[in-house]
């Protein structure tokens, strides 16, 4: 086999994988909205029949919600399962965008070639980077150089909730030496990385009820209990004036961060300055002893994500509303307890409501953060695979983010989870007019191949 060989054919065959993937981009996987049902399952047949095409014998699998997509292919050598996700999140607010967020299209722009649409870079452009290396791959080879499985999700962005029932009981189908995962980034939009940490997410939703309808505030104002003003003391209770967070026990199982890995951190050299200008921002928010990588990648957080309740209409109501609503996050690290934060959250809320008050809590979704043994030599060999192809040799690097699967792949079926991507910050995941650069694609097929190659060998 020539890499070099696949290499060439990846470039060659650039224009044609784009248009597959801007097939898939055309499918509104949207897992969160059952009205986008019908087109879930439709990714997922697309993605059955593209395995299937490449000799990976693959199949839709259903759950209770969205159908997953595994597909396997027998060979010698080391198991290798790969996973990504084919659902994409909401594309409100649709005002933002520029043009329909399923109306995929190449834009030339002063940073290079983009492929504009939803889902792009999270996580369908990262999903392709590795079936197009396969696909290269076998045509130039004539077979691909291991045992492969294929393992698709699509409920990533509404919280997984098949995905931990279905890996229990599909363990021994799902059992690979290594689970690569291609859902996160590249280090400061530049530097191929190996991700070994990800926080922790515990998702909780509140509402605050106090009159049992909605009141004349010149009537009842003033004698009447309004929720949202105690929605509001509790949220602006949660953090101290330092940043810190006041729920008890929270920063149980927060660990300081060794020396040695605050000092490689040190030397990835992060424009701090770049990260925050690109958004608008210019001085960190969080606590001001922590560099901002630090705090990204190794403290945890808690963040308000939407609060409503009264009248937020046009023009002006003089209402004193009977409920309001917040939807509350923490990224946890280290040996958090997600539900211990979950009890302690929630006990802290009813303790600060005054009479008549009540709270309603719904929980969303509660994972631990993942910290991942390189001990394994396949780490430095795909570390070795990603700096040929890059400018900037690879680094191993955190995550802010969240992606419970790698933790279950390690606790459920065994399998060491491996994460690389091609992901940029300026991205725009999860927001309007999203895109995933070209380099990003056609470098992380490249990538894919040299690390089969490095893999396998
Ligand atoms: N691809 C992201 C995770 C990610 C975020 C990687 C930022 C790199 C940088 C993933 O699809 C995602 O958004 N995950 C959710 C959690 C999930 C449980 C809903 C997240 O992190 O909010
Ligand atoms: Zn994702």
């Amino acid at each position: 086999m020539s890499l070099d060989d696949v290499l060439s054919r990846i470039d060659a065959d650039l224009p044609a994988a784009t248009d597959r993937l801007l097939e898939l981009l055309r499918i509104p996987s949207i897992s969160t909205d059952p009205a986008y049902k019908e087109h879930c399952d439709a990714a997922a047949d697309w993605l059955v029949a593209d395995l299937n095409s490449l000799g990976i014998k693959t199949e839709k699998r259903p759950t209770p919600g969205h159908p997953m997509v595994v597909g396997h292919l027998d060979g010698e050598g080391p198991h290798l399962l790969f996973y990504g996700h084919y659902d994409v999140q909401p594309v409100d607010p649709l005002d933002l965008w520029e043009r329909d967020p399923f109306d995929p299209e190449i834009q030339d722009t002063p940073k290079g070639k983009v492929i504009r649409a939803r889902g792009a870079a999270d996580d369908k452009g990262q999903l392709m980077t590795f079936i197009e290396a396969c696909r290269a791959w076998k045509e130039v080879n004539g077979a691909l150089p291991c045992k492969l499985t294929f393992f698709l999700e699509g409920e990533e962005e509404s919280g997984s909730p098949s995905l931990v029932p279905f890996m229990e009981e599909n363990k021994d189908e799902l059992k690979s030496d290594i689970a690569l995962i291609c859902d996160t980034g590249l280090f400061d939009s530049r530097v191929p990385a190996i991700t070994t940490m990800l926080r922790g997410l515990l998702g909780e939703e509140l509402t605050i009820t106090a009159p049992s309808r909605d009141l004349h505030s010149g009537m009842y104002g003033g004698v009447a209990m309004n929720p949202i003003r105690v929605l509001s003391r509790i949220i602006a209770s949660l953090h101290d004036d330092t940043g810190r967070i006041t729920v008890p026990g929270f920063y149980d199982g927060v660990p300081e961060i060794p020396d040695e890995l605050r000092q490689q951190w040190q030397g990835l050299a992060f424009d701090h300055g770049r990260f925050l200008g690109d958004v608008g921002l210019s001085t960190p928010a969080g606590e001001q002893d922590r560099t901002p990588l630090e705090m990204i990648w190794s403290r945890p957080t808690c963040e308000v994500n939407g609060i409503w309740g009264g009248y937020t209409g046009a023009g002006f109501k003089t209402v004193l509303p009977s409920e309001a609503h917040a939807k509350i996050s923490f990224r946890l690290v280290g040996d958090q307890d997600p539900l211990a934060i979950r009890e302690s959250f929630r006990k802290m809320v009813r303790e600060m409501l005054p009479p008549d008050v009540e709270v309603e809590f719904k929980g969303h979704g509660a994972s631990r953060a993942g910290a991942f043994d390189v001990s394994d030599p396949a780490f430095e060999a795909a570390r070795q695979a990603l700096s040929d192809e890059w400018p900037d040799p690879a680094a191993y690097i955190g995550c802010g983010g969240s992606i419970p699967i790698a933790g279950h792949f390690a606790r459920i079926i065994g399998s060491t989870p491996m994460l690389i991507g091609f992901g940029k910050d300026d991205d725009q995941i999860h927001s309007p007019n999203e895109k995933y650069d070209m380099e990003s694609f056609h470098k992380g097929i490249r990538s894919w191949a040299r690390v089969l190659a490095a893999l396998t060998r």
